[in-house]
């Protein structure tokens, strides 16, 4: 299969599942539990239908938004995703130079296997830095200290994972940092050389955000460990407070659901809010942010931006959600596999996909800007 016969997120899927070995292919795939909530999360789309105005005058269509002070030239971004170079050797700087192409923000994870510096001179647009909350609080100020120093211009800390969601295709197949595979697992990785060979001419696995205080390399660390002992589960709103305070610029949490969370977050002083559920990766059962995202633009949406991420596959998923009031979208899946796929040339062509997309749906819709995508586009069923 090769790229130019991939147009559309399930094309990308197919190509990123003849490439990966399976433990890596369902470590992206795969969500929490029964995956009830993954499955949601791009169902929800399908509960409203767009109603389009005609004859509206549609020569030039400006795709551009702004976040939290960022100009952006599309509204969506590479929502920040651990592990990248499992999934392609150049990992997190195919996509820090697929978002610059295409004027875009991409982040980093704390979980990057690249570092938050080296993808920044990999790009001039906006980087979001993803952190966690540590034990080790001077781990976090630190941490801040370097995004700040390195230009990233969003601190975005996920509060959705105070513990490690139930990802069971991962305990079937041993997926896990460093690698504990089963038999069966093994014998996968066995079935793509092509993908060993490049995995272990790349330079090794690192951990660049986290190397000085995690040590991978002699299996004392894992990630399931980092989580259940370097993360703090009584990380509350007084220490995301004086974190807000520390950081001094535009400062978001992904992971909020509740509308009484959101205006938490107002309060506090972040200047945006990412709608997520981590593709349902953490708690199955819960909504969607499609689902969530009107109650939450109607309580805090003149307050700060407000973004949502989760199952968005498609132009008209964008539309959608910005007809709800998201200022941007994030997507995840739909860049990993791409760039599982091909790298670089993948991202790109899924961004250009996605942008053809918004662009035409649009068109279709009778709207110029984005700003003209309201409501009043959208019926429930
Ligand atoms: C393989 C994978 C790794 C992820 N790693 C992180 C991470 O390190 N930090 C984080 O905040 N979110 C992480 N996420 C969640 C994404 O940022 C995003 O919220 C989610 O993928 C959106 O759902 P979608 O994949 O359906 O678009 C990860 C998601 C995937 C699929």
């Amino acid at each position: 299969m090769r790229l130019s016969q991939c147009h559309n997120f399930h094309d990308f899927r197919r190509m990123a599942r003849r490439k990966l070995p399976a433990p890596i292919f369902n470590y992206i795939d795969g969500a929490a539990d029964d995956e009830v909530t993954h499955r949601r999360n791009s169902a929800a789309f399908d509960s409203c239908d767009l109603v389009p105005k005609v004859l509206q005058g549609v020569g030039e269509v400006d795709l551009s938004t702004t976040v939290m002070g960022q100009k952006l030239a599309l509204p969506f971004y590479c929502s920040p995703t651990a592990l990248q170079k499992l999934f392609h050797r150049d990992g997190e700087l195919a996509v820090a130079r697929a978002a610059n192409r295409y004027g875009t923000m991409f982040g980093v994870s704390s979980l990057g296997t690249t570092s938050l510096e080296e993808a920044r001179r990999a790009s001039t647009g906006p980087q979001v830095y993803q952190f966690y909350f540590h034990k080790d609080r001077g781990l976090n100020r630190e941490m801040m200290a370097r995004a700040k120093q390195a230009g990233v211009q969003v601190m975005m800390l996920t509060v959705d994972s105070i513990t490690g969601g139930n990802r069971e295709r991962d305990k079937r197949t041993g997926f896990a940092i460093p690698f504990r595979l089963t038999l069966a697992g093994m014998s996968q990785f066995a079935l793509k050389p092509r993908w060993a060979i490049d995995y272990f001419t790349s330079g090794g696995f690192r951990l660049p955000q986290l190397d000085t205080h995690v040590d991978m390399g002699r299996g004392t660390m894992s990630i399931s460990h980092y989580f259940t002992e370097m993360l703090d589960p009584t990380m509350s709103w007084d220490d995301v407070a004086a974190m807000v305070a520390e950081w001094g610029g535009h400062f978001c949490l992904k992971g909020i659901m509740d509308a009484e969370d959101a205006r938490r977050a107002a309060d506090i002083g972040c200047t945006g809010i990412v709608i997520s559920n981590h593709g349902g990766r953490q708690l199955d059962g819960s909504r969607s942010a499609f689902d969530q995202l009107k109650e939450i633009v109607d309580a805090v949406g003149n307050r700060l931006d407000v973004m949502m991420d989760g199952g968005v596959q498609r132009g008209t998923h964008v539309l959608k959600a910005l007809s709800l009031g998201a200022k941007a979208v994030g997507l995840g899946r739909y860049y990993l596999f791409p760039l599982a796929a091909a790298g670089r040339p993948g991202v790109e062509l899924a961004l250009e996909l996605m942008r053809h997309e918004v662009e035409r749906g649009m068109k279709l819709m009778g709207c110029t800007s984005i700003g003209q995508l309201t409501p009043e586009n959208l019926r429930f069923r």
